[in-house]
């Protein structure tokens, strides 16, 4: 973060950015309201370690924002938020307390923002959350929640890579023949791999985890490569599924694919790397567009509509008729993919405002 927080949250256009400070409970978060035109802002609860308080507060916000232009790209009621507590992901002592008192920081900003899972929480802590918040979600599908989303954030990165295919080899939806490379088989990551071999897609598959790679092995048939060698694998389609920024200048020139579709949030290291995926002739499917399937489906708990599965599945598909939106409207203004989401997405924004008006 160059500036100060004044100036990122004036150039970012948040809403609100509130600290919390409880050290009798280890609590050190932040909440980052982006926009809330469209509904309460929602997004997770990231708990982490950062190097620094500028890393949180530069995580905390830019997540947010995303968070905005992919609820208003799926068509939700929802603005954009994040949080962020800074703090070991791996404790176990006194994690309860710590949770129920992250629940009334929430309730301060009075339902304008709605917290759930993210890397380094679980259920489980939103369970704690619910003990003295009604403005969580993600929780126990046992007791009314949406559980785990990531078979939903997997489907909507599977239908709008057919968009991008679609597009780029001529060869209709189906992705039969495709040499797909996927960064990270986590929770989505394993649930793509199954949409993908249904389809008949030849993988490759890299993470740290041995157990997950000799299932999608076994599974799945896919081939597995070192960690740092999926970016040299001759592929098509390359989707990473794992970390953030895996796409910069260091890795586009070992990229081979024509395609750049996955589940992970903020996969370009920033905007200077729009000019070489666009002269390496590689399509980029904006991560905010086409991983919304988890905000679909808390979305779904939030309204009362946990288990009402043909809307979920039909906001799904809708990722693929907005993906091909993009994906057009890039073609033709010349204008980078992502630029052009990010646009719509005020647009919609900007709209919802003035009907409020
Ligand atoms: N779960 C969802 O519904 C959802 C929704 C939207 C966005 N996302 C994003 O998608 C990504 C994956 O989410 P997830 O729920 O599957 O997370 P996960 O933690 O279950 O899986 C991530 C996987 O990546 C692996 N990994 C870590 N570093 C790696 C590296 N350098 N190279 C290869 N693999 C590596 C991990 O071992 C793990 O198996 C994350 O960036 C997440 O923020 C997830």
């Amino acid at each position: 973060m160059a500036g100060s927080v004044l100036a990122e949250i004036e150039a970012r256009g948040h809403e609100q950015v509130v600290f919390f400070n409880y050290p009798e409970v280890g609590l050190r978060a932040i909440v980052a309201i982006h926009n809330t035109v469209l509904g309460p802002s929602l997004g997770g609860c990231r708990m982490r370690l950062y190097p620094s308080e500028e890393s949180a507060i530069e995580d905390v916000m830019r997540l947010s924002e995303g968070m905005t232009y992919k609820s208003a790209l799926a068509g939700l009621p929802l603005g954009g938020g994040k949080a962020c507590i800074i703090a070991d992901p791996k404790m176990t002592t006194g994690r309860e307390a710590l949770f129920k008192k992250f629940g009334e920081c929430i309730n301060s900003v009075s339902g304008r923002y709605i917290t759930a899972e993210d890397m380094g929480t679980s259920v489980a802590d939103m369970m704690y959350v619910k003990q003295t918040s009604k403005f969580v979600a993600g929780t126990d599908p046992r007791r009314g929640g949406a559980g785990d989303p990531s078979p939903w954030t997997a489907k909507g990165v599977f239908v709008a890579m057919q968009a991008a295919a679609e597009r780029v080899f001529q060869t209709g939806r189906s992705l039969k023949g495709k040499r797909v490379s996927v960064q990270g088989i986590g929770n989505v990551g394993m649930h793509l791999l199954e949409h993908l071999a249904q389809d008949g897609a030849i993988l490759t598959v890299c993470d740290p985890n041995a157990g997950a790679l000799k299932e999608a092995a076994s599974k799945y048939g896919a081939q597995v490569v070192a960690t740092d060698a999926i970016y040299d694998v001759p592929s098509d389609i390359f989707a990473p599924c794992a970390i953030g920024q895996t796409i910069n200048e260091h890795t586009l020139p070992r990229l081979t694919c024509k395609v750049i579709a996955g589940a992970a949030n903020n996969q370009l290291s920033d905007s200077s790397v729009y000019s070489s995926i666009t002269q390496r002739g590689i399509l980029y499917c904006p991560d905010f567009v086409i991983n919304s399937g988890g905000v679909i489906c808390v979305c779904a708990e939030v309204t009362g509509q946990s288990d009402n599965t043909h809307w979920i599945k039909s906001k799904i598909e809708g990722i693929y008729d907005t993906t091909a939106r993009v994906l057009d409207e890039s073609a033709r203004r010349g204008k980078f993919t992502e630029a052009v989401a990010v646009e719509l997405a005020k647009e919609i924004i900007q709209a919802a405002k003035a009907d409020k008006k």
